[in-house]
């Protein structure tokens, strides 16, 4: 690292610290409208952040929902541009009960910051503005610049979609660079090069016209909560193949070559089942467990409620059950498509005694990115200047929809340089962030921008 570098980091490190710790205290969940003033709020903390910084044309970009924070800095005409695409908002923090700290209330504990969003996504986009910062301060920005960070990615960022059809000029760049993502371990680097699509509805059974007494009816009437289970349990076979008709048509299954890659990245079975507890894994017959979670898709119960769910007994036979279905989609299946499958089946296969409704939610397609083009070399040269190890390329299991939107109506490519790790719990209570990873992000950026710079230049 330059010393100009290396002396302003040092001399910045706790601010950069401290500035994360502010954001963090924001409650930015998008999913709740409960926090609606928070959201904005942390909106306009981004927007100031980004000015501080030294970002021109600095601006809130109103949306029928949480606006999109947009600024950028155009140094040259004729070098390449970045785009920074992040997302300010988080999931919600619930069950707070299992938070070993209040989930706003930022600790530092074992060298990680505890918060909701530490990594998903506050922690890994404010990355991008400090980094920037640096480059600012020592006048050595080596490329176009343009930040879009939005606040609805966890509710499918469905405001997004149109914006950037509409706005396409106004983000046309080289790259996309994005930080959302995980690598292997800290001293196993790795670059995400493809991410899963989704699919997700919520089903409603409905049995008798009101709540019954389950002793004077149980029996004779349908119960929706037995029923639904039942569906569900059919929705795949003993070889965990999902049973809907259709389902597997579009998949693209990856080549052996292809396979035998993936299957050299270090993955430890039992280690993988103790850190989260389980005695076995479980999953599709006839791949692995790092395949499963990455280039198959799969079908899960994210939720499921119906009855009595208070304390105590209640002997009540319910009118009503339902649960919250995601299914992961791989490259080439379209998730409009797959949702309609399943509603299709989803509704044959309900039996006579009940009612079925299938309501989708929002969904999103799976991206590839490419590992041989000159902005993955950057990434790899960054990173491997940073971590002294050359990272290795990993599919990853979960979905960033904007990834294929980007492609589609920028036609332009993404980067994901994230620095997560699995183990930071992002979605779950205690979600963490380490300040290695923080730090060493922020140091890793600029590096990625120096090598696009280069390479572009001798082209
Ligand atoms: N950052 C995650 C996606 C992610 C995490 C990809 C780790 C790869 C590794 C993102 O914020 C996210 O949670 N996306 C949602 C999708 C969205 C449509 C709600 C997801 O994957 O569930
Ligand atoms: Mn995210
Ligand atoms: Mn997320």
């Amino acid at each position: 690292m330059s010393s100009f570098r290396t002396n302003y980091l040092a001399e910045n490190k706790d601010r950069f610290l401290e500035e994360l710790l502010s954001l963090l205290r924001l409650p930015s969940v998008s999913a709740d409208p409960k926090f609606r003033e928070d959201v904005f709020e942390t909106a306009r903390f981004i927007k100031e952040k980004l000015i501080e910084a030294g970002a021109d044309g600095v601006e809130l970009c109103e949306t029928a929902g949480y606006p999109i924070v947009y600024g950028h800095k155009m140094v040259d005409p004729s070098l390449p541009t970045v785009l920074v695409y992040g997302h300010y908002d988080v999931q919600p923090a619930d069950p707070y009960e299992l938070w070993d700290s209040p989930p706003f209330e930022p600790v530092i504990k074992d060298e990680k910051i505890y918060a909701r969003g530490a990594c998903d996504d506050k922690g890994q986009m404010y990355m991008h503005l400090k980094a920037f910062e640096i480059m600012m301060k020592e006048e050595k920005l080596p490329c176009n610049v343009k930040f879009m960070i939005e606040g609805e990615e966890e509710v499918g960022s469905e405001n997004l979609d149109p914006f950037v059809r509409s706005n396409a000029e106004k983000l046309a760049c080289d790259v996309v660079l994005i930080s959302d993502t995980s690598m292997l371990a800290n001293d196993i680097p790795s670059i995400t090069s493809g991410l899963r699509g989704l699919s997700y509805v919520e089903v409603e059974v409905t049995g008798p016209n009101r709540d019954l007494h389950s002793g004077v009816y149980g029996g004779a009437v349908a119960n929706p909560v037995n029923a639904l289970c039942e569906m569900i349990a059919s929705l795949k076979d003993e070889n965990d193949h999902i049973t809907i008709p259709g389902f597997y048509d579009d998949v693209l299954e990856i080549s052996e070559s292809e396979r035998a890659e993936m299957a050299k990245a270090p993955f430890n079975e039992q280690e993988y089942k103790d850190e989260l507890g389980v005695g076995a894994v479980r999953g599709e017959r006839g791949f692995s467990t790092m395949e499963r979670a990455t280039i198959r898709p799969t079908l899960d119960v994210n939720g499921m409620w119906g009855g009595y769910i208070g304390e105590g007994a209640k002997t009540v036979l319910p009118s009503k059950a339902y649960a919250k279905i995601s299914m992961r989609l791989v490259p080439n299946q379209a998730s409009e498509k797959i949702t309609e499958l399943f509603q299709k089946h989803f509704e044959s296969i309900a039996p006579p005694s009940v009612k079925v409704v299938v309501t989708p939610h929002h969904g999103g397609e799976a991206a590839v990115t490419p590992t041989d083009s000159d902005a993955y070399l950057a990434a790899e040269r960054a990173i491997g200047t940073t971590f002294g190890k050359k990272p290795i390329p990993v599919r990853g299991g979960g979905s960033i929809p904007i990834v294929a939107l980007f492609e589609e109506a920028l036609n332009v490519k993404t980067i994901l340089m994230g620095f997560g790790l699995n183990s930071d719990n992002i979605h779950s209570p205690n979600e963490s962030y380490g300040l290695f990873n923080y730090f060493k992000g922020i140091e890793t950026i600029p590096h990625f921008y120096e090598e696009f710079a280069a390479i572009k230049a001798e082209q």
